[in-house]
């Protein structure tokens, strides 16, 4: 049996390859290289570098692999970019689902594990159960809800079977450094942080300092994508044992303002002078987003082994030193 992995090259992706991988499954990557790195997953896993759209690529490659499972991670996932760009969005979270599901109708592929978001939701207060309302208040988590829609959808209509997971925000590096967040042009707080700390950008700003929360910052909840990826891993066994169609927050539990990641970073480095500036909000951001894990704890029956911010920003800022080392400051090379 084979797994499928959209998007194998990309941060998250490649984190769920090395798990999957080091769990002894056997796997194939389709991913374009738009966002992802050849260098990411283990060296010698089959990647198909194309987009999933292409109807006729996807065919030769359900052929020629006959995968059980397939982990849809390909994707945008940048909320500012989305707002900027929607389009962009809507074509490769929608479009492209709406492709994969075809061709895995029709060779008869009835499972699927989705990479959604806590973006679905929108501006929730409290800590965020599954069954609330979804409102996104971005194109990001707009495409992202559609295409879980889509997906439940095919269950009822065809019998697809599905784990929808929403990620939370996922921050951090593989312990042992063989994956990582790659892009120089980041816009996610932790590496741009690390960045900041390793003196590779001059500055950072913290986009507002007026939303109702603990200190006026944005709080969200990191999850470490080795967690996470052990999460997909039972997420593919729940799907072989038959067991129910299901949606799950994937996070910790509990939520970090932007000023306590800042700091996290810091001690990580031993880094005392100041670090940010403020700026004001960003587009597309709510001010909290913290998961309800138990229906995730209770149906994967998952113990997390990472949720330590200090282990975030420690891992992450040993990747991004890797990478500084390796390529230089802008990351690594721009094309996979
Ligand atoms: N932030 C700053 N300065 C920066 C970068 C980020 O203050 O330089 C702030 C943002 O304004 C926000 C918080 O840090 O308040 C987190 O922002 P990120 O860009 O790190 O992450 P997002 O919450 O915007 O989004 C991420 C993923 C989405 C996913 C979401 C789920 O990019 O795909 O987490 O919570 F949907």
């Amino acid at each position: 049996m084979t797994i499928l992995v959209t998007g194998g090259c990309g941060y998250i992706g490649s984190h769920i390859v090395h798990a999957l991988h080091d769990a002894g499954e056997k796997i194939v990557i389709i991913d374009d290289l738009s966002t992802g790195f050849r260098m990411l997953p283990p060296l010698h896993i089959p990647i198909v570098v194309q987009s999933i759209g292409k109807k006729k690529v996807l065919q030769d490659v359900f052929e020629r692999f006959n995968p059980d499972i397939v982990i849809h991670c390909a994707g945008s996932l940048i909320v500012e970019e989305s707002v900027k760009n929607p389009s962009m969005y809507w074509n490769n979270n929608v479009v492209n689902t709406s492709a994969l599901i075809d061709i895995m109708l029709y060779n008869s592929v009835k499972n699927i594990v989705f990479a959604s978001s806590a973006a679905v939701y929108g501006t929730p207060t409290g800590v965020i159960h599954e069954n609330i309302p979804c409102d996104p208040v971005s194109p990001y988590g707009r495409t992202k809800l559609t295409a879980e829609q889509m997906i439940r959808d095919a269950t009822l209509a065809y019998g697809i079977n599905h784990v929808i997971l929403r990620f939370f925000n996922v921050a951090g590096a593989d312990p042992q450094m063989r994956t990582g967040e790659s892009h120089a042009n980041t816009t996610h707080l932790v590496k741009v942080a690390a960045q900041a700390v390793l003196g590779l950008r001059d500055n950072m700003d913290i986009y507002g300092c007026d939303y109702p929360t603990k200190d006026g910052t944005c709080v969200r909840d990191y999850i470490h994508p080795s967690d996470l990826a052990q999460i997909n891993l039972l997420a593919c066994q729940y799907l072989r044992n038959n067991e129910v169609p299901t949606t799950l927050n994937v996070g910790y539990g509990h939520g970090y303002s932007n000023l306590e990641v800042v700091a996290a970073m810091k001690s990580a480095a031993n880094h005392t002078t100041n670090l940010y500036k403020y700026n004001s909000r960003r587009a597309g951001d709510p001010p909290s987003l913290v998961a309800d894990t138990r229906k995730l704890f209770r149906t994967l029956q998952y113990i997390p082994k990472h949720d330590n911010i200090d282990e975030i920003c420690r891992t992450a800022l040993e990747w991004e030193r890797k990478l500084n080392f390796t390529y230089g400051k802008n990351g690594w090379p721009a094309i996979g």
